[in-house]
């Protein structure tokens, strides 16, 4: 679905979501608001697990759930038959407490603390990922405290640069993740796990970079991956039972992104897989997936209102809207791009090339440079495909609430996330006595 077809007007001239009309839901829950269309998300998990699942015998599509993760959204992952990445004990939590199956999910992170170690064993998840030598040695000592095997992959670092933003890019050589194949770094670390009295070694990781438009890289990742699971085969004699290639496919942020489509990456990559398989004489480990963004980016939309409109003359107008920074950090810190409309407006010609900046005390920038419709104070400003990586990377910088979120589906909205309070905002401080 591109921004285009997201752009669904109803009879009112209004944006609609999932059904439902934006006008609508602004009165109702209030803006800054994320929204997510719930239809797109289960359909984006459905065409994972089918495209895949016709190509390539064993698959496991696990929503890498830092993109967006709320109980409910946890919910909708189990229903679709979903596995689940988790990154941190506060994902790990939430899904736990939305009764997500934990041998379903598989837990991530190139610094996992004692507590997340602790958590992902006892709760029996079903792989933990290994991001580190040390990593797998302090794992080893924790089951062995527990009483409970750790079930594992390794996260290698297969060396591969990738063409989209340098902050997003995790498997080339000099990254923070994963452990080299090159420097034997990888290799030690299976030697390690297959020794390990506690560990069970279940297969590979690689993850290369997020926002990827193009479908090379995932190839070569098959490739490195299938060559080095043959070398140590050949060196120990051990079959890689999982193979799991992270996430990683890019979304149309606008008109000018062209991203492969699922299908195009399924039957690209499956072929390949197969193929290497073949020529290396390995037999099919499991496939994992992990992608996030694809999933839910472009089923979100945030809706802002419109609160001052500023013209400088023979410049440009700057059009303030009552978010920014604090729901999108992503303009300021990937130079993304985004497209929006006037949602009360929908249905009128764009007219005026409009700057949409945030209410922040800073430079927030959310559009640099925007044709849109005739905008006025109190309009609603609709952004595109801010599913992923908007409500998960929220802040309450400048104190600011942080937004509701709805699910919208079949003209029904549910709310699943409540609006911060500004009781919410103190409810941590602690005024000590001599202060007060
Ligand atoms: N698996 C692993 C191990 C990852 O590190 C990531 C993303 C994914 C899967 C999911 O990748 P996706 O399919 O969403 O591209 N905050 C940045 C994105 C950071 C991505 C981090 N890892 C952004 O807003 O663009």
């Amino acid at each position: 679905m591109s921004p285009n077809t997201m752009k669904i007007i109803n009879d009112a001239g209004h944006l609609t979501v999932g059904g439902c009309d934006v006008v609508d839901l602004a009165a109702e829950f209030g803006t800054p608001l994320y929204l997510f269309d719930e239809g797109f998300i289960r359909n984006r998990c459905r065409e994972y697990l089918d495209e895949f699942g016709k190509r390539y015998p064993k698959v496991e599509i696990a929503y890498a759930s830092k993109a967006a993760l709320t109980g409910a959204i946890a919910r909708i992952m189990d229903q679709e038959g979903m596995a689940l990445d988790v990154a941190s004990a506060g994902e790990l939590y939430t899904a736990l407490q939305a009764n997500f199956p934990a041998d379903r999910i598989k837990m991530h992170g190139n610094f996992k603390s004692d507590l997340e170690m602790r958590m992902a064993i006892e709760s029996g998840v079903g792989r933990i990922v290994v991001d580190s030598l040390d990593e797998l040695d302090r794992l080893n000592a924790l089951a062995s405290e527990i009483g409970q095997p750790a079930n594992l992959l390794i996260r290698v670092r297969p060396g591969i640069d990738t063409h989209t933003h340098e902050l997003i890019q995790t498997g080339q050589v000099d990254s923070k993740f994963g452990m080299g194949i090159y420097g034997g770094e990888a290799e030690e670390a299976v030697r390690r796990a297959l020794v390990g009295e506690n560990l069970v070694l279940h297969g590979l990781h690689c993850h290369i970079g997020s926002q990827l438009l193009e479908i090379d890289g995932f190839e070569r990742a098959v490739d490195l991956m299938l060559e080095f699971i043959s070398h140590l085969r050949s060196e120990m004699g051990w079959e890689c039972e999982d193979l799991d290639l992270g996430g990683g496919l890019g979304i149309r942020y606008t008109e000018k992104d062209y991203p492969p489509s699922v299908t195009e990456l399924a039957e690209i990559m499956s072929a390949r897989l197969l193929a290497k398989l073949s020529e290396h004489g390995l037999p099919e480990p499991r496939l994992i997936l992990e992608p996030g963004r694809s999933i839910v980016g472009e089923a979100g939309v945030t809706v802002y209102s419109v609160g001052v409109v500023k013209q400088i003359p023979d410049l440009r107008t700057y059009v303030s809207v009552d978010g920014g920074l604090s729901d999108n950090p992503r303009p300021a810190l990937y130079d993304a791009v985004y497209e929006a409309i006037v949602a009360n407006k929908a249905d009128q010609e764009p007219s005026q090339w409009v700057r949409v900046a945030g209410k922040h005390c800073e430079t927030d920038t959310l559009i640099d440079d925007i044709l849109i419709q005739d905008v006025e104070p109190g309009d609603l400003l609709a952004v595109f495909a801010t599913g992923a990586y908007n409500y998960a990377m929220a802040s309450n910088y400048n104190r600011f609430t942080r937004p509701a979120v709805v699910l919208c589906n079949n003209g029904e909205a549910a709310l699943i996330v409540k609006r911060e309070t500004l009781d919410d905002i103190v409810s941590h401080d602690v005024i000590p006595a001599h202060l007060q």
